[in-house]
């Protein structure tokens, strides 16, 4: 039964009311969470899977014998068809043309993002090279570029995030991109939507970026589980995306969705079982497979490949329109309830990291609590406390450095003066690191919305830091 503010919740977000087959998914699909009275508020972490997704995998695996693929007995070519539905079914449920756009199986989107930066051919050391051009706002594994970017001469330029929204201007992105090298390969690297603080960024910015001549990378995976991404209407040279992360199941396969003449561009610095037509050991050669198959190491998960497929179906079935219409009500209702808590001293429970109403955001938050004295209230505590309230949430800087130091304020200076040290030298641990930035928040609390969420969840966050009012 849901009572409290539910009236004033749909009177203040309509469009939560069109939501309501979501209800009967929930309970359909994923009454689980209710049964267990958990409220999961980490999607951005891991979505959830829905209980068909698990029946139709298993119908499937007990009805079939499926050997390693690609080889001419009916096992093999059993497994071959699925892997390839699973295959044909990624680039249709992005609306990539196969014509012009590849997708690549890989172990998850940190796998997919390697694949990019081990392959692209920013230069050799000595010769000059192109730059590697990224927004402070991305995940560590995007991050992680740089160090292959630079080891091939290249420079790395990254554009700051600006408070209050933790939005990159448009103007900076301009400059940026009309400074690109004249030698080299450029490549420009930013998330759809950021995992810290929700952020959608403009996917204009991949035209504005081709256009100058930059080969453009879009880290997808925070934004895919809640937005439709149209790769008919924006063509970015690769994106990439974890599909537990869209549907929850299975977890270990990510994609990689490169487009085609891209992909040819880049160079592999080994080759694997699987990746070449020949090899040899005498003649001292290897020839790459075309396509997919080159950046494809040893056998893919044949097995788990099929319930990528069923976890698409499942999505566009349920329509991820539907799912970001509710995401984004029941985001801006927490927003609005979050930032109007006080103290009876008049100073604000939360401090939110990111745009405070819905526009051009997902249904992501990151905070930390304030005491009645204002003073931050650690994380670490809060997770504690909601562990025991059975409220699945995120604590942390969700491995996205740039909007973290720029949300919570440690400069460029403190961080200097820290990784120089010579105690720091070669080893830093996160309570050193702490020190470091003389006590200063080094996290914050992120709680997210997805695929079955529901006012209740909602509702089980607002009571729970409410009971932090006065504390
Ligand atoms: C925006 C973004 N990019 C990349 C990743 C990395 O995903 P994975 O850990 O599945 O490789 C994450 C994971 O949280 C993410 O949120």
């Amino acid at each position: 039964m849901i009572d409290g503010d539910y009236g004033e919740f749909v009177r203040r977000f309509p469009s939560y009311a069109r939501t309501e087959t979501l209800d009967e998914l929930r309970a359909r699909d994923y009454s689980r969470l209710d049964r267990q009275a958990q409220a999961y508020l980490d999607y951005t972490g891991a979505g959830l899977y829905g209980d068909s997704q698990i029946a139709s995998h298993a119908e499937l695996l007990r009805g079939g014998i499926f050997g390693n693929p690609h080889s001419a007995n009916p096992s093999s070519q059993a497994a071959t068809v699925l892997v390839e539905g699973a295959r044909a079914r990624v680039l249709d449920f992005f609306n990539a043309d196969p014509a012009e756009y590849v997708a690549i199986f890989t172990e998850n989107a940190s796998g997919a993002l390697k694949l990019v930066g081990e392959s692209y051919p920013f230069g050799s050391p000595g010769e000059k090279a192109g730059r590697f051009l990224l927004t402070f706002d991305n995940h560590n594994s995007v991050n992680g570029i740089r160090e292959f970017a630079r080891s091939r001469g290249a420079d790395v330029v990254y554009v700051p995030v600006e408070l209050p929204d933790l939005r990159v201007p448009n103007d900076r992105i301009d400059i940026e991109l009309g400074a690109r090298p004249d030698t080299g390969s450029s490549l420009f690297a930013f998330p759809a939507q950021s995992n810290f603080s929700s952020v959608l960024h403009p996917l204009e910015w991949i035209a504005k970026a081709k256009a100058q001549g930059w080969d453009v990378l879009l880290d997808a995976a925070a934004y895919a589980p809640t937005n439709l991404l149209d790769l008919g209407a924006h063509k970015p040279d690769f994106v990439t995306l974890s599909f537990y992360k869209m549907f929850g199941y299975p977890t270990g396969i990510g994609a990689l969705i490169a487009r085609r003449e891209a992909l040819s561009r880049l160079r592999r610095p080994w080759f694997a079982g699987g990746t070449i037509t020949v090899a040899s050991v005498q003649g001292d050669r290897y020839y790459l497979s075309e396509g997919a198959a080159g950046f494809e190491d040893g056998t893919v998960d044949f097995l788990g490949l099929p319930a990528v497929r069923i976890g698409l179906d499942h999505l566009a079935k349920v329509g991820v329109g539907l799912i970001h219409e509710r995401v984004e009500a029941l985001a801006g209702w927490l927003l609005e309830r979050l930032t109007t808590m006080r103290h009876s001293g008049g100073r604000p429970l939360v401090r939110v990291y990111g745009p405070l109403d819905t526009k051009e955001r997902g249904g992501a938050i990151a905070l930390n609590f304030a005491d009645a004295r204002g003073e931050p209230i650690d994380h670490r505590f809060i997770e504690e406390k909601a562990n025991a309230r059975g409220i699945s949430l995120r604590t942390g800087c969700f491995c996205n450095p740039g909007a973290g130091e720029i949300a919570l304020g440690i400069s460029r200076d403190e961080l200097a003066t820290c990784f120089t040290s010579p105690a720091h030298a070669n080893r830093l641990t996160v309570d050193d690191f702490r020190d470091c930035i003389d006590g200063k928040s080094t996290g914050a609390v992120r709680i997210s919305l997805g695929i079955a969420s529901d006012f209740k969840d909602v509702r089980a966050f607002l009571d729970f830091a409410r009971g932090f009012l006065d504390n």
